[in-house]
């Protein structure tokens, strides 16, 4: 009797590395069983080959991945990011990096860290909190890496009106842990839509936003770097971002403030949000955590 299909391409993966054997087996796996449920035409089966070749061939470079923003909006970055982020209860959870992170320029606490037309646009904004362990001890040195759209949903390596730099900063935690810094309100926007990815979402009926955020990336010694977002609550898109990267512990609630204050140095009505950001020790491990 002849040996069922799948058990044929399955027999021929014996490659030296285990890891990868098993990640291809299940791949094979999942493929088929894709096939038999769906069963295909081969007109159809060609568009979706066609459909990878294009992304490969007319959105990827330097300067753009479209397979990342494809596995950002299908939810498969989260779903590897959740496998792969494990901490402390109080740990701040992770989230997905974006295509949007560039080396940004050293400030120092305070600064404004927006420098083009939207800071007469926005609302001006202090976010300030504390970088802590997971017991709650501050951490003084811990660095910060920052990255925001401009109001117009823009980075600046996406817009050459901005000056490179603009809506970034690595700022260092002070004492006590703490760190600020003066920006406007970040603003809901679509991720790219002239690419592939943007015809999958229409083509499923979906909007390409996303909510208001800021991102953040934070090193400090001895404890496991995090890359996540803060999120603005109120926004609409908090419950369908197109990158499915809101997780209820990073939406913090923006407090309007109508009388200027000199704490943070700003002499206008603004907002004020806080943060305080809890890392995991280098150390941790499920198993240790028992
Ligand atoms: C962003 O935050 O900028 C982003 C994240 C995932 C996909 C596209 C954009
Ligand atoms: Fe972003």
């Amino acid at each position: 009797m002849t040996e069922p299909l799948l058990a044929q391409v399955l027999r021929t993966v014996d490659g030296k590395d285990d890891r990868l054997n098993e990640i291809v087996t299940s791949l094979i796996t999942h493929l088929h069983a894709f096939v038999d449920e769906v069963r295909p035409t081969e007109e159809e089966w060609l568009a979706g080959l066609d459909f990878l070749v294009e992304t490969g061939q007319e959105w990827c470079g330097e300067h753009r991945n479209e397979f990342i923003l494809l596995s950002d909006m299908l939810g498969l970055t989260t779903a590897v990011d959740d496998v792969n982020h494990h901490g402390p209860a109080n740990m701040t959870p992770s989230s997905v990096e974006g295509p949007f992170h560039s080396p940004a320029p050293t400030r120092e606490l305070g600064a404004w860290i927006s420098f083009g037309p939207e800071r007469d646009r926005g609302v001006p904004t202090v976010v300030h909190g504390r970088v802590l362990d997971c017991d709650g001890t501050p951490l003084p040195g811990a660095v910060i890496d920052l990255w925001q759209a401009n109001d117009t949903g823009l980075y600046d390596s996406q817009d050459e009106s901005q000056e490179s730099g603009n809506l970034r900063a690595l700022l260092t935690t002070d004492e006590n842990g703490g760190y600020w810094f003066r920006t406007i309100r970040p603003s809901s926007y679509p991720v790219p839509t002239d690419g592939t990815a943007g015809r999958l979402l229409k083509a499923i009926g979906r909007h390409p936003m996303r909510p208001a955020h800021l991102h953040v990336r934070v090193e400090a010694p001895g404890h496991r770097p995090l890359t996540t977002h803060v999120f603005l609550d109120e926004d609409p898109y908090l419950d369908s971002d197109a990158a499915f990267a809101v997780k209820p512990e990073l939406v913090c609630h923006p407090v309007h403030r109508e009388v200027a204050d000199d704490r943070w140095e700003l002499d206008t009505p603004y907002e004020e949000i806080e943060f305080d950001i809890r890392l995991a020790p280098t150390n941790w491990t499920e198993e240790n955590a028992k």
